[in-house]
């Protein structure tokens, strides 16, 4: 599309945009009295409207039913979480049988690693992308530990080229083969947190798997971002948090995935709880573990319904719209940020670089030369919320669900203003 930096052009956009609708379905915050620009869905989302009426009908329901809530409610308790596994099956391309809802996601990857991390022989090592999430970095390094290896020696990182900001797929799949039979676990984020990036997951999985791994992904930035197709990529297991573009609200809790050929299995390595036994025979609270057929073996405990109904509310925006659209606009979006970023390096000569490689969802991560954190500062003044990464980045997360086109251009001129200053 031939692009214009004009806010008439900006506004034409939003005209044509089929989804400009759900830009009032959001709670943005005001600074200065007026709407933010808000850039940092890819942090913590925005407040979907119709979540409060989810939370409160959890709230009306304890009060009015108490313990009978978990059974009698319109929306009972004890099966809540099931109504997230259809839609949320859709969003990241998996059987609905594939998915749950549980715990946070660091959490869930050391459960997952119980299960998908087993040393044996020479085959102990982990692949991982260098400066992966920090989280990620101690995840991994616990669990090799717990298994009496040296995280030096047992896990292994790609790094990216000499001068470049992006890691490249060649670079990754011969590391898989170099490492071969000792490869034990492929553990990336899909999307990087860092630079945007997003991994060819169809490629690396189907390469780990041919050396014989495992393969997971932390898909925190990637959930409700890009197009995932995990079960046909034949991906072994994900885990993603829902408070950045899924919209479900602070720390709140995380999606699973886990390939269908895992389910119903009592000899695989697996943390259990009641929540895991099969549900028709729950509460004759028998000491068997029975799993149940499906992902859900993998859960612990009775779901902590007043994180998951903002989860549900917000996966009914995703059902209506579908990921296809939403991709669609995401894409001509942050096209239209990229073009706009461009001008303004060419009026104020080039103060700043998009390190973010053109395999990417919505985010673009700007390298500022020069007083970066003054820029992000007065920007925050202005009204754009963005976001901070040392050594000098900020992350722009244009988000389809709530960011209009006249956004981009708007940003864009504040930006020349206060490069200009
Ligand atoms: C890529 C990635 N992995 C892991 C995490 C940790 O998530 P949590 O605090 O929900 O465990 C985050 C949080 O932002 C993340 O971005």
């Amino acid at each position: 599309m031939d692009f214009r930096n004009t806010l008439e052009f900006s506004q034409q956009l939003d005209r044509e945009d089929p989804l400009s609708s759900y830009r009032d379905e959001f709670i943005c915050p005001l600074i200065n009295g007026k709407r933010a620009i808000y850039f940092t869905g890819n942090s913590l989302g925005l407040q979907p409207k119709r979540t409060q009426e989810y939370v409160n009908e959890v709230m009306n329901d304890w009060a009015g039913l108490a313990v009978e809530g978990h059974f009698k409610a319109e929306k009972a308790w004890w099966d809540y979480h099931e109504r997230l596994a259809e839609p949320l099956s859709a969003v990241v391309g998996a059987l609905p049988e594939e998915i749950t809802v549980m715990n946070t996601l660091t959490v869930n990857l050391h459960l997952l690693m119980v299960s998908f991390y087993r040393p044996e022989g020479k085959r102990f090592k982990i692949l991982c992308e260098e400066k992966a999430f920090p989280s990620d970095q101690y995840m991994l390094n616990s669990q090799v530990r717990f298994h009496g290896y040296d995280p030096e020696e047992a896990i292994v990182e790609v790094a990216k080229r000499e001068g470049e900001h992006h890691w490249r797929t060649e670079d990754v799949i011969q590391k898989i083969e170099e490492l071969g039979d000792e490869l034990a676990l492929v553990l990336i984020g899909g999307v990087n947190y860092y630079n945007g990036q997003v991994f060819d997951m169809e490629e690396i999985t189907r390469a780990g798997k041919r050396a014989g791994a495992f393969v997971g992904w932390d898909l925190a930035h990637a959930a409700g971002n890009v197009l995932l197709k995990l079960h046909d990529w034949d991906v072994d297991f994900a885990a993603w948090c829902s408070y950045k573009y899924m919209n479900s609200g602070p720390g709140n809790v995380s999606g699973v995935y886990i390939h269908k050929r895992y389910h119903g299995m009592k000899d695989i390595p697996r943390f259990e709880g009641w929540w895991g036994t099969r549900k028709e025979s729950r509460f004759l609270m028998e000491p068997e573990f029975e799993p149940m057929p499906n992902a859900e073996a993998w859960q612990l405990s009775n779901a902590p319904i007043l994180s998951v109904a903002p989860y549900l509310a917000s996966l009914t925006l995703f059902e209506e719209v579908g990921m296809e659209r939403l991709r669609a606009k995401s894409t001509i979006l942050t096209a239209y940020l990229e073009f706009i970023m461009k001008e303004v390096a060419r009026d104020v000569k080039g103060n700043f670089e998009i390190i973010t490689p053109k395999e990417r969802g919505c985010q673009l991560s700007v390298f500022l030369h020069g007083e970066g954190k003054q820029v992000f500062h007065e920007l925050m003044n202005r009204g754009v919320i963005t976001d901070w990464r040392e050594p000098n980045v900020i992350r722009l997360a244009p988000t389809p669900f709530y960011n209009s086109f006249e956004e981009m251009y708007r940003f864009g001129e504040l930006l020349k203003n206060i490069l200009a200053e």
